[in-house]
């Protein structure tokens, strides 16, 4: 057989959905399986969402549409990043793709060549080390441990900076720890950016309308408005909306940007379809009621989860603001035995998890940090609790 090209043998499968995979099989052989692996929110969109799309089927033209977005879709996706805070950004500064992950893929392409260095903070979301090891480019990853409730410092980012890396992918609200960056953390940041202008900046920020506590969504350019011919900020559907599966990501940010996105797009998917755009039209410029209410009802679970983490001696879970993962440090484990299964890592805890109490968490060294674990609390509370009750339970057990 000839050979794959090289940047296959350096693309891993994702070790979420291993565990996810895992997880399947078990309640397949009839276990009574806890999912708290899978990243998803666990909604479905507005009726108002089905409706626009119905009525684009009765008139859809079946033809190719815009490389860079249809403009019922750009002006839609305008109206809801001006409600965020961005303001002066036009069409021009647009562009799509299917899903955030992709619209990552073609700025990776856009902004990296084979050998470059792009700079992320771990824990870091799986797919950036994957992006970076597919396009050949170098990661310099900067660790920020739960002893800094897992934040990348202005010192931290200064002296990553001065490697003068092509590119600083940054990710707030987080995934997989939840946290969420105050206004003062971010201006601190930003102040740090405006001393490195050879960089660009990715803000990879999918779940800024899932944050708690009144802190807010803050980007950059809010702070220091002068860095918006740097910053480019991801959005996409999927998680606000609960439309994973509909496969629409958005990027504002330099015309140059997103007019070579728009190129990549010409040349690898063409354009989005007509259906899809009809709906995430009406996701963006519709109600914001069931976005709203989901992220009160994420809130809630977050209080629930660290309450239960907070009770198991020795874990550490610094309190997430938003998203709805909490990435707590189960280090405390390692070393000991579960009914003589020896635990040694986070690799080993989530496997014997699942094993023992059918509870499924993603070891963090997926993401990184090899202390933690993710838990993703989106499921019904009917199911959280005894989740978590279970993971309670399972560290009581260990001697
Ligand atoms: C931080 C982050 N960025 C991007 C994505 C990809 O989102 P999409 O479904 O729009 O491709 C995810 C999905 O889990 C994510 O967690």
């Amino acid at each position: 057989m000839p050979q794959l090209a090289q940047r296959v043998g350096r693309a891993k499968p994702s070790a979420i959905m291993v565990i996810a995979e895992k997880a399947k099989q078990l309640k397949a052989a009839g276990r009574d399986i806890i999912s708290f692996s899978i990243g998803v929110p666990n909604f479905l969109p507005g009726e108002h969402v089905y409706a626009a799309a119905r009525e684009s089927l009765s008139h859809d033209s079946g033809q190719y549409g815009s490389n860079r977005g249809a403009e019922a879709l750009l002006d839609a996706f305008l109206g809801h990043i001006e409600a965020l805070g961005f303001t002066g950004y036009t069409r021009m500064n647009l562009s799509i793709g299917i899903g955030a992950k992709q619209v990552l893929y073609n700025l990776a392409e856009a902004l990296l060549d084979e050998g470059d260095e792009i700079c992320f903070a771990a824990p870091y979301w799986t797919t950036y080390r994957d992006i970076a090891d597919i396009v050949g480019a170098k990661a310099n990853v900067m660790h920020c441990g739960p002893e800094q409730d897992y934040k990348l410092t202005p010192t931290q980012l200064d002296a990553a900076l001065a490697r003068k890396p092509r590119v600083f992918l940054f990710n707030n609200p987080s995934n997989p720890t939840g946290m969420v960056y105050t206004a003062g953390e971010i201006a601190a940041l930003a102040d740090v950016l405006a001393k490195h202008p050879d960089t660009w900046v990715i803000t990879d920020d999918i779940y800024n309308s899932m944050v708690f506590d009144g802190i807010g969504y803050h980007n950059f350019v809010f702070a220091r408005p002068e860095l918006r011919d740097r910053v480019i900020f991801v959005d996409s559907v999927s998680k606000t909306y609960g439309m994973p599966g509909w496969r629409v990501g958005l990027v504002a940010g330099p015309e140059a940007v997103a007019k070579a996105v728009t190129t990549l797009n010409s040349n690898h998917i063409t354009s989005l379809p007509e259906v899809i755009t009809a709906a995430a039209v009406a996701a963006f410029s519709g109600s914001q009621d069931i976005p709203r209410a989901k992220c009160a009802e994420f809130a809630g679970k977050r209080d629930l989860v660290v309450a239960a983490l907070g009770a198991i001696p020795g874990v550490a879970c610094p309190r997430p603001q938003g998203a709805f993962y909490a990435f707590p440090d189960i280090s405390v484990a390692f070393g000991k035995s579960h009914h003589g299964t020896k635990i040694n890592n986070d690799v080993e805890f989530c496997a014997a998890l699942l094993e023992a109490k059918g509870v499924a968490c993603v070891p963090g060294s997926a993401f990184g940090e090899p202390r933690a674990m993710r838990i993703s609390y989106t499921c019904p509370t009917a199911q959280l609790q005894p989740g978590l009750q279970r993971i309670q339970q399972f560290f009581a057990e260990l001697t």
